[in-house]
């Protein structure tokens, strides 16, 4: 199979890039802005890179979308500040540049294998999202956080209207707070340009404090990566066609914490690393509002659990990973090998 990945470098396409490489003989063509997450791939044989744009190298895109199989179109920005802070530019990559690549992949005859998110639920009352039957419910147009989520659904329902009108043959998933190794750069020093578990991380490691929003009761289930990278690759196995014209959350109902709850397991969990020991105990835990912390674009959710029945009925698919354990994996790649901080 010739997989071709937009978004190669992103902290899906990497891990979804190593295991296509490690434990099939499929292709994979990736392009991305930046390569330092797929360095170690770059003289295999079954992968093509190409630095670039989606918005720029088009004729590459066509080319590729043309000579593969399944499109994976990955590339999107998915950091709540930049939702409120720069909704068009999300608007712009996130629906409008894949757009073009769905419609491309439809031209083509092409199966399309699209990320959607946790988030297309928003403030859904339900206590288990369901892929077939949660309403989606967002907040009003004074609050850009919804943008994200909005361009999301929308391409979410283009595609199922492709499937009906034109018979393109789709799959959409719905990651659930994922984790693991790449996540975010914790060394960028922007706040707000990570998500919540490596922000959290580059504060203990820079002596800053963690900034819990509006208390942290807010709640997510974080999902390891390589248990998402499991359901990804049985739908792009796509066995007897179950994955066709289906949505699937892939999400660890199980790993259910608050945001205080997360900080507090990240502060003992770095606490056993000797090195850094110092570093997490003088880490002190604040309370931000939302407004203060993000502006008043922002709104919450408040509680996030995924049903994963549907995946585990067509996809044999369960998370297998418990919070305890990710963790430990994500903390062995971002603090072994590192230099203590100065504190
Ligand atoms: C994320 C992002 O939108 C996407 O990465 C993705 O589509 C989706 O969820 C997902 O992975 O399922 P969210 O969970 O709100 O959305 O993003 P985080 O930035 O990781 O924040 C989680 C929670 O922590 C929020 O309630 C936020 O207010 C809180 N937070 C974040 C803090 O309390 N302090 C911080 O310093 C940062």
């Amino acid at each position: 199979m010739r997989v071709l990945i937009l978004g190669v470098n992103g902290f899906i396409g990497n891990a979804l890039t190593r295991r296509i490489l490690t434990g099939t003989d499929w292709e994979v063509f990736g392009l991305d802005v930046g390569s330092d997450r797929i360095e170690e791939f770059l003289s295999e044989k079954r992968f093509r890179f190409l630095e670039g744009d989606i918005s720029i190298n088009r004729e590459w895109i066509e080319y590729h979308v043309k000579k593969c199989d399944v499109v994976l179109p990955l590339v999107a920005i998915a950091t709540p500040a930049t939702y409120v802070k720069n909704p068009l530019s999300v608007f712009e990559l996130d629906f409008e540049e894949n757009l073009r690549i769905v419609k491309m992949a439809a031209k083509y005859g092409k199966r399309v294998v699209f990320p959607s998110t946790s988030e297309v639920y928003g403030m859904c009352p339900d206590k288990e999202f369901d892929e077939d039957r949660s309403s989606l419910v967002y907040g009003p147009i004074a609050k850009p956080r919804w943008i994200y989520s909005a361009s999301k659904q929308l391409l979410d329902r283009v595609i199922a209207a492709m499937g009906t009108a034109q018979g393109l043959q789709y799959t959409l998933f719905r990651p659930f707070n994922w984790y693991g190794p790449h996540l975010d750069n914790v060394d960028a020093p922007k706040e707000g340009s990570s998500r919540v578990l490596t922000q959290f991380l580059h504060n203990i490691l820079y002596g800053r404090p963690i900034k819990l929003v509006d208390g942290g009761a807010q709640r997510r289930c974080f999902t390891y990566i390589e248990d998402g990278i499991d359901g990804l690759m049985t739908i792009l196995e796509n066995p007897k066609g179950k994955a066709d014209s289906q949505i699937f959350n892939l999400g660890n109902p199980s790993a259910d914490l608050s945001i205080a709850q997360l900080a507090h397991a990240l502060i003992d969990a770095v606490a056993t690393y000797p090195k850094f020991a110092a570093a997490a105990k003088k880490t002190r835990i604040v309370k931000v509002s939302a407004k203060d912390y993000y502006g008043e674009g922002y709104q919450d959710i408040t509680t996030r659990v995924p049903s994963v029945a549907k995946a585990k009925r067509l996809l044999g698919w369960t998370p297998k990973t418990d919070f305890e354990t990710g963790l430990r994996k994500t903390l062995d790649f971002y603090l072994k090998g590192r230099k203590p901080p100065e504190v």
